[in-house]
């Protein structure tokens, strides 16, 4: 466990183990960021010299460390790289590249620039966000994370404001943390009944009044008539669940649902999918573990946007009991799906969440899933796609812009929408059609069919929700925890817009 301070101090004579500053690159060389000059003036003008014979460049993403031998209290300095114009993103970017680098440091202080609430957000997000790492099951695997304090350095540490987005950094990243355990947990352990019992636990651990979480059966689901999430867990040894979370809080000033894709395995089906495509879905409920981790933080946070959660579970095996290409579902609400590849199965568990979230009216449904190979072919594993109604599509992306995580919009053009309404012959609605292009387009459009009236975003995050390399800056490797950040954000914005 650590724990993180924020205080004003000088980074020059703070009694931790290591000292982090920012350095940045301008036209005459190497500049110290603001927060770190008390150590460039400890060390004199051989500082930048020094820096760059050591090869030091100032880029985003790199980063040296420095014994002092003395000339500042710490015995270790780490020097992280802001680029050429250190934003905001810059800044999270570079606390999480010291997170990785602190060299078994005890205790840390970070004198990155800090002139606002925003910055010392970012900073503790992206230091907690990078320094994530998961236990594993190895036996060798080191016991506790040596890291027992963080100070982060602000000369405002004691507006009321700062101390917020600080103690808010916390809780965001602290929830997000265990969405990314669930991620990189493996599937045999982490099954739709004991994610299901996970949720439980976590969301009833927060303590907050108004706050809580139901577990909906697979008997429950029947009389629900929750035809896609039974349908897509149906060959599974473990019986699918379907997580409602609520967050009521005494005077909202808005109401929304935010549903999340939580297939534990997704081996294909029977249209199985070939080995090496199987080997990392046990990613394939970050959907889910992100809806109940913002769920969870924007009740912590107090938030006055009252928020109905959906994880929707299910395991997708093949088996006897599994359901086949050319099988009919009924989904809740009664519309009728014709199966063409068992592996398209997020858009149906989705299918019944969705329905079940747009009869009680919020004002928007956020959405967000592990959907589609095919965005990640169009937008990088980096970046999430982004469908719906226009004016939401832009909230949602504003709030990941000031969230620092990336998204970008896709469209949902009408005739794809046509396609998914008319070309069943037996069904209301055609599954999957076998055309490669638009594939994502094609699951948003299918989602579309479910939300009734009510303001829609489809956020797929099967790019971004995994990182299968190393940790680079403030993204670790494995489970991400993406989307939690920018669901926390969209609710804040919405709870700040109605003042
Ligand atoms: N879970 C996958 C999507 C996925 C792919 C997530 C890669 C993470 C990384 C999803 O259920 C799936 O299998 N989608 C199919 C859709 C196709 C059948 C239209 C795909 O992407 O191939
Ligand atoms: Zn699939
Ligand atoms: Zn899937």
């Amino acid at each position: 466990m650590t724990t993180y301070t924020l205080r004003k101090g000088n980074p020059a004579s703070t009694r931790t183990d290591a000292v982090v500053i920012g350095v940045a690159t301008t036209d005459k060389g190497l500049t110290v960021a603001p927060g770190g000059e008390p150590v460039a003036s400890a060390y004199g003008r051989k500082f930048a010299p020094m820096l760059t014979a050591m090869g030091f460049g100032g880029k985003a993403g790199e980063v040296l460390r420095v014994p002092t031998g003395g000339t500042i209290s710490a015995a270790t300095l780490v020097v992280v790289g802001l680029g050429k114009e250190p934003d905001l993103s810059g800044v999270r970017r570079a606390a999480g590249v010291a997170a990785r680098n602190l060299a078994n440091a005890a205790s840390v202080t970070l004198a990155l620039p800090t002139p606002d609430a925003e910055h010392v957000r970012a900073v503790a997000e992206g230091f907690i966000a990078g320094g994530y790492r998961f236990a594993g099951r190895k036996q060798s695997a080191p016991t506790e994370d040596g890291l027992a304090e963080a100070i982060v350095l602000c000369d405002a540490a004691r507006r009321g404001e700062v101390k917020e987005a600080f103690a808010a950094a916390q809780t965001i990243e602290g929830v997000a943390s265990t969405a990314r355990d669930w991620v990189n947990t493996p599937p045999n352990e982490l099954n739709p009944v004991t994610f299901a019992e996970a949720i439980d636990e976590f969301t009833g651990d927060a303590k907050v009044k108004g706050l809580s979480a139901h577990v909906v059966t697979d008997e429950e689901l029947r009389e629900l008539g929750c035809g896609g999430i039974l349908g897509v867990g149906q060959g599974s040894a473990t019986r699918p669940r379907l997580v409602r979370l609520t967050w009521a809080p005494e005077r909202p000033v808005a109401r929304i649902a935010l549903v999340g894709k939580g297939i534990t395995y997704d081996s294909g089906g029977l249209t199985i999918k070939p080995g090496s495509s199987m080997t990392t879905m046990k990613t394939d409920m970050a959907g889910a573990a992100a809806v109940v981790a913002a769920v969870r933080a924007i009740a912590e946070l107090g938030l006055p946007v009252a928020v109905d959660g959906y994880a929707a579970l299910a395991e997708n095996m093949p088996s006897g009991t599994a359901m086949r290409p050319g099988d009919v579902l009924t989904i809740h609400g009664g519309t009728t799906v014709e199966i063409t590849n068992t592996d398209a199965e997020g858009r149906l568990v989705l299918a019944d969440a969705i329905s079940l979230a747009a009869e009680t009216e919020p004002d928007a449904i956020i959405e967000i899933s592990t959907l589609t190979g095919a965005c990640v072919v169009a937008l990088g594993d980096r970046v999430a796609g982004v469908f719906g109604d226009e004016d939401q599509v832009a909230l949602v992306e504003q709030a990941a812009d000031a969230a620092g995580e990336l998204v970008w919009p896709m469209p949902i053009p009408e005739h794809i929408a046509d396609n998914v309404r008319h070309d069943s012959k037996v069904a209301d609605l055609l599954q999957h059609n076998w055309v490669r292009w638009g594939a994502s387009s094609y699951a948003a459009a299918f989602l579309t069919q479910f939300r009734g009236e009510v303001p829609f975003v489809h956020l797929d995050i099967a790019g971004p929700s995994w990182n299968g390399g190393s940790g680079w800056g403030s993204t670790p490797a494995g489970g991400t925890g993406f989307g939690v950040r920018t669901l926390v954000e969209y609710a804040a914005r919405l709870a700040q817009s109605a003042d």
